[in-house]
């Protein structure tokens, strides 16, 4: 008893901050990765939420950042996962911001940061490391530099988009330049842009990641995170990447042999339901859980496109059309910001009407418990790295129309490596547009049909070959393990 007492104050003695950039998509995996080491490995967490708070607001005085109360406590009367403020001033909206301001304002509150970890450390809770999000490493590393403190870099895409990265950071054998071209109009989708890249499958030029919906030039997006990916293969103790073995194994073997920096896939997706303290802009609507309980089994179309997405207003009318003409039961996420311009009330109205009953529409969901939910029965999905692994944890099948980034690449993952999900064809002649016809036609083929039934098997072994990584013993908790213990 003595030695497990001993143990167990070993292990409180670890002290991480984390902080996320300031979106959903990296939010939550960090919450998510700083929960598991808070249950399994006894962390005190620090969580520094970067809020955003809008132009001309004054960022709140440090005093107010720390909520831990006095150096006196006990270890046992702090909660072990306590969450701070550091706001963002002069970014109050997401969508009128540069992916490159956003970084920068980012990286700016790295004063704030060092302050708030030297005051932790003079209230007698010593930080042990720094948990950063990928894109949050240039707020970090210099702090992290100047405190001596271990950073750990949390990847919160696949592998296979930060070996990507990787090759296209070398210039060899993908160049920047051909990485651009691969979506100019005069370049067929479906030709080969690439072939023979260790732990990459052969790419087309459809699966080659852009940034085309963005307001930043695709070039100086590429070549800032380029830069972030140096910064942290120099400066980081260690990547962890929130993916599994049994899903991209020669990918996590293929980085693991070709960077410097430590690589641990660790895969952090699969957390308690009842626990889940993600944060995001949007209130959870739980109202659409006892709605499911009402409707059979397997039957619903989750749809939801996560949180950075925009919609043209002719691609919602497509999609509004397709969905309803496929006569299934669907749960909508429509985000008031996800199309410009339309009167968000009398579109909900219009379109809970024309569903006679068949649809729910909502601004944000408890993503987790509606994939966990045994009535729905598919997700249409933009294949945000979070959504596609969220999905597969619970067994659901994507119907896939991929948005930008690395949405591409997942697509082409889910649906040709894995063989869970299909592509919406919508997209196969570039520029031509979505069509509700062939959208009706995809969700009910998805839903209904024989290849709808065959991803449906499919996502169910996969859950299950995935979920075993996680387990006790498993190898994302042995990773998680060499991680924690080479932080010692
Ligand atoms: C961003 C990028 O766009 C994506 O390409 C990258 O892989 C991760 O970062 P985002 O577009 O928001 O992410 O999508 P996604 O990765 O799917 O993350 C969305 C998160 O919000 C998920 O954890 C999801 O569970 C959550 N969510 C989404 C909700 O909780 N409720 C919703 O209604 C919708």
């Amino acid at each position: 008893a003595l030695q497990e007492q001993q143990g167990r104050k070993e292990k409180q003695q670890h002290h991480a901050v984390a902080l996320a950039f300031p979106t959903s998509g990296h939010v939550n995996p960090v919450i998510r990765f700083c929960k598991l080491l808070v249950k399994l490995h006894g962390f005190a967490v620090t969580f520094v939420d970067l809020r955003p708070v809008p132009e001309g607001s004054q960022a709140l005085p440090h005093t107010s950042m720390a909520t831990p109360s006095s150096a006196g406590d006990e270890q046992q009367s702090v909660p072990l996962f306590r969450r701070v403020q550091i706001p963002i001033a002069g970014v109050s909206d997401l969508f009128n911001i540069s992916f490159q301001s956003l970084f920068e304002k980012t990286a700016s509150v790295g004063p704030d940061l060092e302050r708030l970890i030297v005051s932790l450390n003079d209230q007698g809770r010593p930080v042990t490391c720094i948990v950063a999000s990928f894109n949050a490493t240039f707020t970090v590393q210099s702090v992290a530099d100047k405190l001596h403190i271990p950073f750990v870099a949390l990847y919160p895409c696949a592998a296979s988009r930060l070996l990507f990265t990787h090759y296209l950071s070398r210039d060899d054998p993908i160049s920047l330049q051909s990485v651009i071209e691969a979506h100019s109009p005069t370049k067929d989708r479906e030709d080969v842009f690439c072939r023979g890249l260790p732990g990459l499958p052969t790419l087309f030029n459809k699966d080659v990641p852009h940034f085309k919906h963005v307001k930043d030039e695709t070039r100086d997006l590429w070549e800032l995170i380029i830069r972030i990916w140096k910064a942290c293969s120099a400066k980081a103790h260690a990547v962890a990447i929130n993916t599994v073995q049994d899903l991209e194994e020669t990918t996590c073997r293929a980085l693991a042999d070709a960077c410097d920096v430590p690589i641990y896939d660790v895969g952090f997706w699969m957390e308690d339901l009842s626990d889940d303290i993600a944060i995001s802009s949007w209130k959870e609507d739980k109202s659409c859980i006892p709605w499911l309980d009402q409707q059979p089994n397997a039957s619903v179309l989750y749809i939801s496109f996560g949180s950075l997405t925009l919609l043209s207003q002719a691609e919602f009318h497509a999609f509004i059309d397709g969905v309803i003409s496929s006569k299934q039961r669907f749960l909508w996420v429509l985000r008031p910001d996800l199309v410009k311009d339309i009167d968000y009330s009398v579109m909900v109205m219009d379109i809970m009407e024309k569903s006679e009953g068949k649809g729910l529409v909502i601004e944000w969901a408890p993503q987790l418990q509606v994939l966990a939910h045994p009535s729905v029965g598919g997700f249409l999905t933009h294949c945000g790295w979070n959504s596609t692994s969220e999905s597969i944890a619970f067994g659901v099948p994507m119907l896939c129309w991929p948005y930008f980034s690395d949405q591409l690449l997942n697509a082409r993952y889910i649906v040709d490596e894995w063989k869970v999900g299909f592509e919406l064809d919508t997209k196969k002649e570039e520029g031509s547009g979505l069509k509700s016809q062939e959208i009706e036609t995809a969700i009910w083929a998805f839903m209904e049909g024989e290849e709808g039934k065959i991803v449906r098997k499919n996502a169910q072994k996969l859950k299950e070959k995935a979920s075993c990584c996680l387990l006790e013993n498993g190898p994302s908790y042995m990773k998680l393990k060499a991680l924690v213990d080479s932080l010692k």
